[in-house]
């Protein structure tokens, strides 16, 4: 198998220097000034929190982590410390890290656990206690500051649990997402005392949302570290209400969570390296064999030709790609996840099934070379951060659906999220996402969910050029793919690139989506191709963040243009 083409490369080229999992934690490096230093997230609160890391004196990691801090109280719908995260550090020096912060499941899980008189209720594994695995993003945070930030936590934490205590006005996004999910939220007291007022209704728009509990909370961390959440007083609020309301996560699955580093995945794109989030993240994985699916194409030759012919061999990839993630992925430390789904021979043996001119059928998944013996050893934001020092940051974070379980767990007003559902609960029935899986992402004690999260950053002889992400669910790997495409085949300006009408193909159910934007010409050719066409509805196909350069030199952040962002730039 011709694997001189692609690398899995051990990070820093050198293992010794890659971080076990077992070392204990380093100090940060002494703080080095930061020339200047951009962040993008899809809250102005949380982008200025990390502004107000740089001015601190932090980096790109202290910045970046201060926003997702931030986001899990302005923008609770979508992350919080109840939740897990990846994050993709490419340091000043070189190296690059890959952060595994993704929620486990309990020690009593099953495999049955979601299975009622023998059939799967998909309802457990979205709402309430057994929706929940045991949240990763404070111990990933903690470790991603400690090993490469120059800021403290508790520096961190003070901004975000001031305004927690202070409140802040609900944007409309949040304001849509918490009237949507209220009838359930309004089951479980903590939710309810947090989200609706005196008269029975949820807080609206440019209304202030208070959360005294969670200020709390984020100041005992800041108090006591991580084991405030892991060893003390969260653990045991968390394990009180599960035991009196049927759930089963203890204190000692807290006691016993640990977020891994992880060794990243890298492959060459046309002279990019591309590195991205290994398993349990799908999304490395799958953007990788995209990417060796479409290098075969003269991709820029093909858009100046048929730019909707270019959409429907990205779509063919798509399909080809998501029908291997449905067979092969899931947790790595538990699965047999072949390394040669992302080996160059195994995509342009793939690409060679595409009709360019014709939609065809992938009825089953591929087999990747050596699926034996080769194995890897896995309603979210995004922020990503990077300064000129060449430190940059790439964060997905979670609850999973909106306000995970609608779980807060009283006293602590922790959102927990409903991960559990990123398990295949039953071989073939489909999650919240639609997505299906099998064996391999199937429910097991301590086991991470297979996640769609691809936090990636792109270099160009070393140099970073590109960190991007999203939110969306399976949408999020096909998001980024869209962004490598089009900013470095179809060289697109950034903001244009995140911009433009989106596609997105996960091979079951058999169906091409497009945003809403999308030319009602082109949709019409799609159609002619022989894809079933799913019409998106407005803000449905996610949101993506991300940072490149101006060609003056300058960092250019970008929020996605589709909700309310903020991505600036800190000049000193
Ligand atoms: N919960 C969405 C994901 O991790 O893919």
């Amino acid at each position: 198998m011709p694997r001189n083409c692609f690398l899995i490369l051990l990070m820093s080229l050198c293992h010794s220097a890659w971080p076990n999992t077992s070392v204990a934690w380093q100090a940060a490096d002494a703080p080095i000034a930061v020339e200047a230093g951009a962040i993008a997230t899809v809250q102005p609160l949380a982008t200025e929190a990390g502004l107000g890391a740089y001015q601190r004196g932090g980096n790109a990691i202290d910045a970046a982590v201060a926003a997702a801090l931030t986001l899990g109280v302005v923008d609770g719908h979508n992350s919080g410390i109840g939740g897990g995260c990846f994050i993709l550090i490419h340091r000043a020096d070189g190296t690059a890290f890959a952060i595994d912060g993704r929620e486990t499941a309990p020690a009593a899980a099953h495999e049955n656990m979601f299975l009622r008189d023998g059939k799967p209720q998909a309802g457990l594994s979205e709402t309430g206690p057994l929706a929940t695995g045991v949240p990763g993003a404070i111990a990933a945070y903690y470790r991603a500051l400690r090993r490469h930030g120059n800021l403290s936590f508790a520096e961190l934490l003070e901004p975000a649990a001031q305004i927690a205590e202070n409140g802040f006005p609900l944007d409309s996004v949040s304001a849509r997402r918490l009237a949507s999910t209220a009838d359930k939220l309004m089951q479980f007291s903590a939710s309810k005392a947090i989200y609706f007022k005196p008269n029975g209704h949820p807080y609206g728009e440019g209304e202030l949302l208070k959360q005294p509990d969670l200020a709390q909370t984020y100041r005992g961390i800041a108090r006591q570290g991580p084991d405030y959440f892991y060893r003390g007083p969260v653990a045991q609020a968390v394990s009180e209400w599960m035991s009196k309301n049927g759930g089963m996560i203890t204190a000692n699955d807290f006691g016993n969570y640990e977020a891994k580093t992880r060794d990243a995945i890298v492959t060459n794109y046309r002279g990019y390296d591309v590195i991205g989030f290994p398993p349990p993240s799908s999304g490395g994985v799958h953007v990788a064999e995209m990417l060796n699916i479409l290098e075969p194409f003269d991709l820029r030759a093909m858009h100046q030709r048929d730019p909707v012919q270019l959409l429907h061999v990205i779509a063919e990839a798509m399909k080809l790609a998501f029908a291997d993630r449905a067979y092969w992925l899931g947790d790595a430390d538990f699965a047999d996840v072949p390394r040669g789904l992302i080996d160059k021979e195994y995509g342009r043996l793939l690409s060679q099934r595409i009709n360019v001119d014709r939609a065809t059928p992938v009825p089953e998944h591929g087999e990747p070379p050596q699926w034996k013996s080769d194995l890897f050893e896995r309603h979210t934001t995004h922020v990503a951060a990077a300064d000129k020092l060449g430190n940059w940051v790439a964060i997905t974070a979670t609850v999973n659906t909106s306000f995970g379980s609608k779980v807060v767990v009283p006293g602590t007003g922790v959102v927990l999220n409903n991960q559990m559902d990123d398990f295949s609960v039953f071989p073939g029935v489909p999650n919240f996402f639609g997505l299906v899986g099998a064996i391999n992402n199937a429910v097991a004690p301590g086991k991470r969910p297979l996640s769609s999260m691809s936090p990636t950053i792109v270099l160009k002889d070393g140099r970073p050029v590109l960190t991007v992400g999203a939110a969306g669910g399976p949408k999020i790997i096909t998001q980024v793919l869209l962004a490598i495409v089009r900013t470095i085949d179809l060289q697109m300006p950034l903001d244009e690139a995140i911009a433009q009408p989106r596609i997105h193909h996960q091979w079951s159910p058999d169906k091409l989506m497009v945003e809403h934007s999308m030319d009602a010409t082109i949709i019409q050719r799609l159609k002619q191709f022989g894809h079933v066409i799913d019409v998106l509805p407005l803000h449905s196909a996610g949101v993506t963040q991300a940072i490149g350069w101006k060609s003056n030199g300058q960092l250019w952040p970008v929020h996605d243009p589709r909700i309310p962002g903020q991505a600036s730039v800190y000049v000193p």
